[in-house]
C-alpha cells in the first residue's frame, strides 16, 4: 500500500517538475515559489512524506527497515530533482543578470566636458609667468585694506582731493575694500630690502559701474626698488611685457599724467592687437588701448616706508587686468566678467 503510494508521489512530483521546467514563460520568481510550494506539501509538517514517516511506528517490525529504505529513496529522488531545478533557476538567473547589465565596449562615448580658465586667471597665469622668467617675485596682500596702505600711505593724505579718482566702499573710517593692489608696495617696502621685484595680481573695488568699468575688477602691480633706477628701466620693461603678452610687433606710447605716489607719472597705451594700429573698433578708431598707470615711485612713499631715498629709487606700474583679458577675447562688457553664463565661458575655450 504505502509502496505503492510513494511510488505516486514520486511520479507525480517528478512530473510536476519536468513541466515547471518545460514552461519557460515563468519568470524565476514564480518557478522559485512553485519549488517552495513543493516542498512544503512534501516535505513540510504535514507534508506527506512527513506524515508517511510518522506512519511508521504502525508498520510491523519486520517489514520497517524495507519501507524505511523506500521513503529514503523517493525522498531523496524528489530532494535531488528539486535542487538540480533550483541550480537551473541559479543559472539562468546569472545569464539574466549579465546579459541586462552588459557593457557594450563598441558604443561611442559620450565624451568628457573640458573645462578652461576663466579670461581673468588666464591673463593672470599668462602675466604671471612672463614677469617670474623678468625675475619678479610674486606677492599678495588683503582685499580688505586699511586706509594707511591703500591711501595715506601712497601719499594720498586724508580729505586730500586726489581721492576723488579712487572712491571705494568704506567699512569704517580705517577700513576699506582696496581701491588699487598700489596698496601692496607700503605692505612690501616696510617688510623687503631693496634690491626687489614684485608683482601682485589681484582684486580690486571701486564705487563704478558702466559697460567698461565693474564695482569688483582685476589689477597687477609692478615694482622695483634699487639702486639708479630711471625712467628708461620702467620702459625698457614695459616695452617686454606688452611684446610677451600681446606680440613682438606691439608698440607702447607714453602719455605725462599724474598719481600721487609716483613722480614722473605715465599712462601707457599699447597698439591694438586687433589691427595693429590701424583703428577699428576695439580701440575706438584710435589704434592705440590705454593699459597702464605708472612711474617712478616718489620719494616721499619711499621714505614713509622706511626705503632710504637717497640710495635707492623705484619704478611702479599697475595694470587693468579686466581691460587686458577683454582685448585679448574680444569681449565688449565687462559684466560678462562676472556673471558665470556658461554660455559665454563656453567661448573662451
Ligand atoms: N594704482 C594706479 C591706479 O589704480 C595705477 C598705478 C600703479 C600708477 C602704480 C602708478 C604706479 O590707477
Amino acid at each position: 500500500m504505502i509502496k505503492e503510494e510513494l511510488e505516486k508521489l514520486k511520479k507525480e512530483v517528478l512530473e510536476f517538475v519536468e513541466e515547471i521546467r518545460k514552461n519557460s514563460q515563468d519568470s524565476i520568481g514564480e518557478i522559485k515559489k512553485k519549488i517552495n510550494d513543493i516542498k512544503v506539501k512534501v516535505f513540510g509538517k504535514s507534508g506527506s512524506i512527513t506524515t508517511m514517516s510518522k506512519g511508521m511506528k504502525d508498520i510491523s517490525p519486520e517489514e520497517r527497515p524495507k519501507v524505511g529504505a523506500l521513503i529514503n529513496e523517493v525522498k531523496n529522488a524528489i530532494s535531488d530533482k528539486l535542487t538540480s531545478l533550483e541550480k537551473e533557476c541559479e543559472e539562468r538567473e546569472l545569464n539574466e543578470k549579465l546579459e541586462n547589465e552588459r557593457i557594450d565596449i563598441s558604443e561611442p562615448s559620450k565624451g568628457v566636458v573640458k573645462g578652461a580658465l576663466h579670461p581673468i586667471s588666464d591673463v593672470i597665469d599668462r602675466l604671471t609667468d612672463i614677469c617670474v622668467s623678468l625675475g619678479f617675485s610674486v606677492v599678495e596682500g588683503p582685499e580688505i585694506e586699511s586706509d594707511y596702505y591703500n591711501f595715506e600711505a601712497m601719499n594720498i593724505p586724508k580729505n586730500h582731493p586726489s581721492r576723488d579718482m579712487q572712491d571705494t566702499f568704506f567699512i569704517n573710517d580705517n577700513i576699506l575694500l582696496r581701491s588699487q593692489t598700489s596698496a601692496v608696495q607700503a605692505r612690501e617696502m616696510e617688510v623687503r630690502k631693496p634690491p626687489f621685484k614684485i608683482i601682485c595680481p589681484g582684486k580690486t573695488y571701486r564705487n563704478d559701474s558702466d559697460s567698461t568699468h565693474s564695482p569688483v575688477f582685476h589689477q597687477m602691480e609692478g615694482l622695483v626698488v634699487d639702486e639708479n633706477i630711471s625712467m628708461a628701466d620702467l620702459k625698457v620693461m614695459l616695452t617686454t611685457l606688452m611684446k610677451r603678452l600681446f606680440g613682438e610687433d606691439t608698440t607702447i606710447r607714453f602719455r605725462p599724467s599724474f598719481f600721487p605716489f609716483t613722480e614722473p607719472s605715465i599712462e601707457v597705451d599699447v597698439s591694438c592687437p586687433t589691427c595693429h594700429g590701424a583703428g577699428c573698433s576695439q580701440c575706438k578708431g584710435t589704434g592705440m588701448l590705454e593699459l597702464l598707470g605708472a612711474g617712478i615711485v616718489n620719494p616721499k612713499v619711499l621714505e614713509m616706508s622706511g626705503i632710504d631715498s637717497k640710495k635707492y629709487r623705484g619704478f611702479a606700474f599697475g595694470f587693468g587686468l579686466d581691460r587686458t583679458a577683454m582685448i585679448l577675447n574680444s569681449i565688449g562688457n565687462i559684466r560678462n566678467l562676472y556673471k558665470n553664463d556658461i554660455r559665454f565661458l563656453e567661448q573662451m575655450k
